[in-house]
C-alpha cells in the first residue's frame, strides 16, 4: 500500500482551521436521517481535531444539486444529526468560501465545529476546477479528507484540494484503507470473495478483478443465475441476464485459468411468487427447477458447504447478499453464510471484510455487523476498489 500521512503527522494544531472533507449523504425519510453510520465514522476525526483545539470546518455533498442551490439540498438538513452523533453544537456555515466563510472563522473558537454548506452547489465541485479547490483552500491550514465513500469522485473537495493544502487521511480512511488493503491488497492466503446481487452487469469488472486474485470466487443473488444458465442450467422464470451467458463462461474460463474457484449454488430455494413465506416454496436441486418457479435463495446444502470452504481460507472480501434477503425466508443463506464468516472472524482464522449498501443492511440484518473485522461505509467507491480501480481521492493522499 502506498502511504499516506494520517492525523499522527500532524504537528500542533491549536487555532489552525482543518478543512476536512466527510460524507454526510445519508439517507433520508420525512426530513431526517434513516442511518447515520456514516457520521459515526467521522466522529473520531472530528474530535480528535476539535479536542486538538483546531477549528474543525466540515466539507460535503448531499445529493446531486448539479452546480445549482436548491434548499431542499442544504448540509442544513443534516446538522441536527451531525450534532446529535457528535455530542455538540456546531455552526452552519451557508457557503464553502469568501467572506461569509472568513467572518465565521473568526466567530470559531479552538476546538469549534463549522458545517458548510453543500460543495455540489458549485459546479466547480464536480468540474475538479483548480481554482474552485483553491479558493476553498484558502480558508484552511490542511486537508484532511475522511469520506473514503466518496473517494471514487475527481472533484475539487475529494481529489482537487489535495493538491493545495497539506493533506492527510482522517481515522475512517485509514481504517478503510488499511482494512482494503488486507483484504485484497496484501491479503493473507487463501483468500474468498462472496459476490452477490441482482446482476452480473452492474458487477462485471468486479468479478473480472477478482478471479485473478482470490482464490475462491462465491457467487450468490440473482446473478448466479445467469451463471447456472450459462452451464445449461434450466433456471425457470428466475431473474437471469441471458445475453450476459457468454459474459459467464468467459469469467469461468478465465477463473479456471487463474486457479480460482468459482462457487455455484447446487441446490437453491424457489418459489412460483415473490412474496413473504410463499405457499409454493421449496428447496430443490439447480437442475429440478420446473420452468414456473424462480430462484430466489441459495439452498441449504450449498450453504453448508459454503460455509466449509470459507473455514479453509484466511481472507474474506464481500458485496452483496446471496439470496432475496429482504422478504423472508430468502433471507437464510445470507444470513447463515454471515454468521459463520462472523463465528470464523471470532475464532481468529479470518479477516472479513465487508462493504456496499446492501451488504451492510445484510449483515446488519444478520446481527453480525460489528462482529467482521472491518465494514465499510462506502457504496460505489467499494465497488470500484472491487474492480481495482485507482480511487482518485485516495491517490490525491498517496501521490
Ligand atoms: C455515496 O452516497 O455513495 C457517496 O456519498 C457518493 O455519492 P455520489 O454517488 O452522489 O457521488
Amino acid at each position: 500500500m502506498s502511504s499516506f500521512r494520517t492525523l499522527d503527522d500532524l504537528g500542533d494544531v491549536t487555532g489552525k482551521v482543518a478543512l476536512v472533507r466527510v460524507d454526510l449523504n445519508l439517507p433520508m425519510k420525512d426530513g431526517s436521517a434513516t442511518d447515520v453510520t456514516r457520521v459515526e465514522a467521522v466522529k473520531p476525526t472530528v474530535l480528535e481535531l476539535a479536542d486538538k483545539g483546531a477549528k474543525v470546518l466540515l466539507l460535503a455533498h448531499f445529493g446531486r444539486p448539479k452546480g445549482k442551490r436548491y434548499s431542499t439540498m442544504s448540509t442544513s438538513f443534516v446538522q441536527g444529526d451531525v450534532e446529535e452523533v457528535l455530542g455538540k453544537e456546531i455552526m452552519f456555515i451557508p457557503e464553502v468560501m469568501g467572506p461569509v466563510v472568513e467572518q465565521s472563522i473568526g466567530i470559531l473558537r479552538n476546538g469549534d465545529i463549522g458545517l458548510l454548506d453543500n460543495v455540489r452547489f458549485w459546479p466547480g465541485e464536480e468540474a475538479n476546477d483548480p481554482e474552485f479547490a483553491k479558493g476553498m483552500a484558502a480558508h484552511g491550514d490542511f486537508y484532511v479528507n475522511d469520506a473514503f465513500s466518496a473517494a471514487h469522485r475527481a472533484h475539487a473537495s475529494t481529489e482537487g484540494l489535495a493538491h493545495h493544502l497539506p493533506a492527510y487521511a482522517g481515522r475512517a480512511m485509514e481504517a478503510e484503507l488499511k482494512a482494503l488493503d488486507a483484504a485484497l491488497g496484501n491479503p493473507e492466503q487463501p483468500v474468498a470473495a462472496v459476490v452477490g446481487g441482482a446482476k452480473v452487469s452492474t458487477k462485471l469488472d468486479v468479478l473480472e478483478n477478482l478471479v485473478g486474485k482470490v482464490q475462491h470466487l462465491i457467487i450468490g443473488g440473482g446473478m448466479a443465475n445467469t451463471f447456472l444458465a450459462a452451464r445449461g442450467v434450466d433456471v425457470g422464470k428466475s431473474l437471469c441476464e441471458h445475453d450476459l451467458t457468454d459474459t459467464a463462461n468467459r469469467i469461468m474460463d478465465q477463473a479456471d485459468h487463474a486457479g480460482c474457484t468459482v462457487h455455484l449454488p447446487y441446490d437453491v430455494v424457489v418459489a412460483k411468487e415473490f412474496a413473504a413465506n410463499p405457499p409454493s416454496m421449496r428447496i430443490c436441486n439447480v437442475h429440478e427447477v420446473a420452468s414456473d418457479e424462480m430462484i430466489l435463495d441459495v439452498g441449504p446444502q450449498a450453504v453448508e458447504a459454503l460455509g466449509d470452504v470459507l473455514k479453509t481460507c484466511r481472507t474474506l472480501v464481500w458485496n452483496g447478499p446471496m439470496g432475496a434477503f429482504e422478504t423472508e425466508p430468502f433471507d437464510t443463506a445470507t444470513v447463515a453464510l454471515a454468521k459463520t464468516a462472523a463465528a470464523l472472524t471470532e475464532g481468529g482464522s479470518l479477516t472479513s471484510v465487508a462493504g456496499g449498501g446492501d451488504t451492510v443492511a445484510a449483515l446488519a440484518h444478520a446481527g453480525v455487523k460489528d462482529d467482521f473485522t472491518f465494514v465499510s461505509t462506502a457504496g460505489g467507491a467499494f465497488l470500484e476498489w472491487m474492480e481495482g480501480k485507482a480511487l482518485p481521492g485516495v491517490a490525491a493522499l498517496t501521490a
